[in-house]
C-alpha cells in the first residue's frame, strides 16, 4: 500500500493523506540554518548545532505524535482548521504534502479556502521562510482570520527540556510591528536572538503561550484561534511563543499571499543593545528586507532549485529503470547531503540532544557527499582530523557548534582511526588536492599539537598496528563500527549502562571486522605514502597490511564464513561453534572489499553463506541465530528482542558492503538484487509495512526473528544512505574516482543492457556509455573515449571544463 507517490519532474514525493504511518518528515536548509518538517507541518528549527542553538520547541516522543511545528489556523466564520491537517486535526476537503529538495509544500484546502504554505530555507540565509498562499476557490466573498504559531526553545535544547526551575523565569521577548523576537538570554553571555515576522499589518499578536492557549487547552483549540481574538499578550518568563493574526478578505476567485519569515540573528557584542537598553534589530531588519516580497520570495526559492539542479548534475544516470534513476538522480543523493550536514544528530529518531558529528559517522557520510560541493567535504575533514587524539584514537563525537571533542563519550573506537584514510582518501580521488596532506590540524583541538593531515593518517593506520591482540588482529576497544559489540565491557549490575564497566581481566578482545577494514583503507594509505615521497614507509605499511591479511584468513576465517571476532576470554564470536550469532555480516562485506580469499575462494564462500543464512526478503540481517538472552560478554548488542538493531536487525548500513563485496567477486546480478531489497523506491508498495519515508533509506528494518518483520526504523541519518550510494555509483554502475582519473569498471545484472551517466568530475564532464551486448555482469572489453580507442579503463583527467564522451563496452 502507498500513501503518495513519486514525482520525478518536480523532483518530489507526493504525500496524499496527512495520516501517514508515521510522520514523514523532510529537511530543510543546506549550510547553518536547518529545518526539520513532516508531512503536518511538525518539526523544530535551528542554526549550525541542534543541541546547543535550537530555535523552536519541539517534544520528542510526545503526544499526538509529531509533537509542536510552525501551525497555521484559520478561523472562517466559526470553522477552524489548520491547511497541514494538524494540529486542528479537522477534516479536509483537500489535502497534499510535496516533500521536494529543500523545501516543502502543503496544500489544504476546507469550504472553498485554499490555503497553500511552501517552506523553505533560502541559501545562504538563516532563516525559514513560509509563503501563505490563500485562494477562495468559492463564488462568494470571504473573510476569515489566520493565526500563525511557533513555541521558541530557549537555546540549549537540552536544559530547555528539563531545567524549568530556572527557565521559566529567562523568557523574554520584544514586539516591532509585524515582527516577534525572542531574546531570552540576551542580558548574559548571549549574542543571538530570533523572529518570526510577516509581511502584512497584523490584527492582534500572542508571545505568551499559555494565554494564547487558555487553560487545559492543547494546541488543537487554542483561546485566541476559538475566541478569534488575539490577546497582544507579552511573555515575561514562562514559554514564549509567537503568533499573528492577520484578517484575510478575498472576493471569489482572489487569492492572497501572506510571507512568514522565522529568523536567527547575532549581534557584534558592543552592539547588542540599543541606547535605551531595547534589543539591536538591525540585523532582522535587513533579514527581512531581504525576502518579504513575493518577487524576492520566488527569486529565493528559484535560487535553491538552481543550486539543487547543479549539484544533481554531477551524478546522472539515464537507464530504462526509472527507480533507478530516481535512487541514484534524487532521492540518494539528497539523503547524502541530508547525513552530511546532520551526521546523527537531529532526525525523528535522533534528538537533537544526544549525538553530535561523529567521526565515524561523518568520515563515511562524506563518502556520499564529497563529489557534490568538495570544498565543504574538505572542510569536514579538517575538523574531524581536529578531533583526533594523539595516539591516532579519536574523540567518537563532536558538538557542531563547537567543532570540540565531547569528552564525556571519549574515545577508544577501535575502527574510528581508519575512517579518517577511508574518507581523506576519497576525497583526493574526487578532487586530486594531494596538497590537502600538508594542512596543518591540531590534535585533539590543541593548536599545539598541530601537524600536517598526512600525520594524522599515519597514526590512523599505526593505531591499528599498535594495538594487536593476541591473533595479531586488532583490539576491539569499546567496540568497532557495531557500537552495541562490547566484548570488552561487562555490566553486572542491574541499571547499570552497558558501556561504562570493563572487563578486569585484561581487554584483549579482537575485531575481525576492523582487521578486514585495515586490509581494505590500508593500500590508499600506501599510495599516499608513495606520493608523497616516503617509499621506504609505503614498503613497510604494505608488509603489516600483508601480515593483517594473513591473520584475518588464519585467525578470523571459520571455514565457510569470516568470524566476527574474539572476546575477551579468547572465545570466537560470530562462529559455527557458537550458540547463537554465529555469523556476522560486517565482515563478509568489509574482508571480501578489502580483496581477502578473493583469490583463494574463502570470499565466495562467505558471499554464499550470506546468501544461505542471512538474507531475507526485505534485506540481510546482521547476525543469525539471533541472541535470545543478555550477556554481558557480548554487552548490549544483546540486550536487544531478536530481530531488532543490532541483535539480527536489518541493518541497511552494512547490506551495501554486500553489494560492493559480491560486485569485487563479480556477481553483478546478485549485487543488484541486493540493491533492490532495500532501495526506498522499489519497496514503495509496502509503505504500510515498512512505516517510514519510502523516498530515504532507513538504518534498520526489523528483521527475520522480530514480531514487525519489514518494519522500518530511523529514517534519514544511516550510513546507508552514503554507502548506498557509493555501492550502486562505484561498484556496481562502475563509476570509480581514482588518483588518475574516472575508473570505469561496472558489475551489473547481466540484463542490463546500456545505461549513460553524467559524471562531473574535475572539472569536466564525462558522458559515459555503458554497454553490455553480450550480456556479462563484469569485465571491461573496450573503452572509446571522444571517439578514440582508449589504452585503460580508466579515463584521464581533462580538467578543461568540456564535455568528453565514452563508450564503455563489457563482454
Ligand atoms: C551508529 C553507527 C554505528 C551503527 C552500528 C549507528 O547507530 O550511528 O556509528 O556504526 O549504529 O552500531
Amino acid at each position: 500500500m502507498r500513501f503518495g507517490h513519486f514525482d520525478d519532474k518536480r523532483r518530489e514525493y507526493v504525500i496524499n493523506t496527512p495520516k501517514t504511518p508515521y510522520p514523514w518528515i523532510n529537511y530543510l536548509g543546506t549550510q547553518e540554518f536547518f529545518s526539520l518538517i513532516s508531512n503536518t507541518a511538525g518539526g523544530y528549527s535551528f542554526y549550525k548545532d541542534a543541541r546547543l542553538r535550537r530555535i523552536t520547541r519541539f517534544r520528542y516522543n510526545d503526544i499526538p505524535v509529531d509533537s509542536n511545528g510552525r501551525y497555521f489556523y484559520i478561523n472562517d466564520g466559526g470553522e477552524i482548521w489548520s491547511p497541514g491537517f494538524k494540529p486542528v486535526q479537522n477534516k479536509l476537503d483537500f489535502y497534499e504534502c510535496r516533500h521536494g529538495l529543500g523545501y516543502t509544500i502543503i496544500t489544504g484546502r476546507k469550504n472553498d479556502i485554499e490555503a497553500q504554505v511552501t517552506f523553505f530555507v533560502p541559501i545562504n540565509a538563516n532563516c525559514e521562510i513560509q509563503r501563505l498562499k490563500l485562494k477562495n476557490v468559492g463564488s462568494k466573498n470571504k473573510k476569515f482570520n489566520v493565526y500563525s504559531f511557533i513555541e521558541w526553545c530557549l537555546w540549549d535544547a537540552n536544559d530547555d527540556d528539563r531545567n524549568f526551575q530556572r527557565n521559566f523565569s529567562t523568557g523574554e521577548v520584544e514586539i516591532e510591528g509585524s515582527t516577534l523576537y525572542h531574546k531570552t538570554e540576551y542580558r548574559e553571555r548571549r549574542n543571538h536572538f530570533a523572529f518570526y515576522h510577516v509581511n502584512a499589518d497584523i490584527r492582534g499578536f500572542d508571545t505568551d503561550r499559555d494565554t494564547f492557549l487558555g487553560q487545559f487547552n492543547g494546541l488543537n483549540n487554542p483561546d485566541a484561534v476559538t475566541r478569534n481574538k488575539s490577546f497582544n499578550s507579552v511573555a515575561d518568563g514562562w514559554s514564549p511563543i509567537a503568533s499573528h493574526n492577520v484578517e484575510v478578505v478575498l472576493a471569489a476567485g482572489e487569492e492572497k499571499e501572506l510571507i512568514f519569515i522565522l529568523g536567527y540573528c547575532e549581534n557584534p557584542a558592543d552592539k547588542k543593545f540599543m541606547p535605551d537598553g531595547s534589543l539591536n534589530k538591525a540585523p532582522a531588519h535587513e533579514l527581512i528586507e531581504r525576502f518579504n516580497t513575493t518577487e524576492k520570495a520566488d527569486k529565493a526559492f528559484a535560487e535553491l532549485n538552481d543550486y539543487w539542479s547543479s549539484l544533481l548534475t554531477q551524478f546522472h544516470i539515464d537507464s530504462p529503470d526509472d527507480k533507478l534513476n530516481r535512487m541514484v538522480n534524487i532521492w540518494n543523493q539528497y539523503q547524502c547531503m541530508v547525513t552530511f550536514n546532520m551526521s546523527r544528530s537531529a532526525s525523528y529518531f535522533e534528538s537533537g540532544v544526544g549525538r553530535g558529528m561523529g567521526f565515524r559517522d561523518s568520515n563515511q557520510d562524506l563518502l556520499g557527499f564529497v563529489h557534490q560541493i568538495p570544498t565543504r567535504a574538505r572542510e569536514r575533514i579538517l575538523d574531524l582530523a581536529a578531533t583526533q587524539l594523539e595516539d591516532g584514537g579519536a574523540y567518537h563525537q563532536y558538538q557542531p557548534l563547537t567543532k570540540k571533542g565531547n569528552n564525556a563519550i571519549g574515545g577508544n573506537f577501535s575502527d574510528d582511526p581508519l575512517w579518517l584514510i577511508i574518507s581523506v582518501a576519497a576525497y583526493i580521488k574526487e578532487t586530486g588536492d594531494f596538497d590537502i596532506l600538508k594542512e596543518n590540524v591540531p590534535f585533539d583541538n590543541n593548536e599545539k599539537l598541530a601537524a600536517p593531515l598526512f600525520e594524522h593518517l599515519r597514526r590512523s593506520f599505526y593505531h591499528v598496528i599498535n594495538n594487536l591482540g593476541p591473533h595479531g588482529l586488532p583490539l576491539i576497544g569499546r567496540a568497532d563500527w557495531n557500537d552495541c559489540l562490547n566484548l570488552n565491557c561487562f555490566s553486572t549490575e542491574p541499571g547499570e549502562s552497558f558501556q561504562t564497566t570493563t572487563n578486569t581481566e585484561g581487554k584483549v578482545a579482537e575485531s575481525v571486522l576492523v582487521g578486514g577494514m585495515f586490509v581494505y583503507a590500508g593500500p590508499d594509505f600506501v599510495e599516499l605514502c608513495r606520493r608523497m615521497g616516503y617509499n621506504d614507509e609505503a614498503k613497510k605499511a604494505q608488509q603489516y597490511i600483508d601480515k593483517m591479511e594473513e591473520a584475518v584468513l588464519k585467525y578470523g576465517y571459520d571455514g565457510e564464513w569470516f568470524l566476527r571476532a574474539y572476546d575477551s576470554f579468547g572465545k570466537k564470536v560470530g562462529s559455527k561453534e557458537c550458540e547463537e550469532g554465529k555469523i556476522f555480516l560486517e565482515p563478509q562485506g568489509m574482508c571480501v572489499m578489502a580483496g581477502i580469499g578473493v583469490k583463494t575462494g574463502e570470499a565466495k564462500k562467505a558471499l554464499d553463506s550470506v546468501k544461505k543464512y542471512l538474507d531475507t526478503k526485505y534485506g540481510c540481517v546482521l547476525l543469525t541465530p539471533a541472541y535470545t538472552k543478555y550477556s554481558p560478554a557480548l554487552g548490549e548488542i544483546s540486550s536487544y528482542p531478536p530481530g531488532y538493531k543490532e541483535n539480527a536487525g536489518i541493518f541497511c548500513h552494512i547490506n551495501p558492503w554486500i553489494m560492493a563485496a559480491e560486485a569485487t567477486i563479480g556477481r553483478g546480478d546478485r549485487a543488484f538484487e541486493l540493491y533492490k531489497k532495500i532501495a526506498p523506491a522499489y519497496i514503495e508498495d509496502i509503505s504500510e509495512i515498512h512505516k517510514l519515508e519510502p523516498y530515504v533509506y532507513s538504518q534498520m528494518v526489523a528483521g527475520k526473528d522480530a514480531k514487525l518483520f519489514g518494519q522500518a526504523k530511523n529514517s534519514w541519518l544511516t550510513g546507508t544512505a552514503a554507502w548506498n550510494f557509493v555501492a550502486i555509483s562505484q561498484f556496481i554502475l562502475g563509476i570509480k574516482p581514482d588518483y588518475d582519473g574516472l575508473k570505469i569498471d561496472p558489475c551489473i545484472p547481466s540484463d542490463m543492457k546500456e545505461y549513460t551517466v553524467t559524471r562531473h568530475f574535475r572539472n569536466a564532464d564525462y558522458v559515459i556509455t555503458v554497454k553490455n551486448p553480450n550480456g556479462v555482469c563484469k569485465g571491461v572489453k573496450e573503452v572509446t573515449i571522444d571517439g578514440k580507442k582508449a589504452e585503460s579503463n580508466i579515463l584521464p583527467v581533462f580538467a578543461d571544463g568540456k564535455k568528453h564522451t565514452a563508450t564503455v563496452v563489457l563482454g
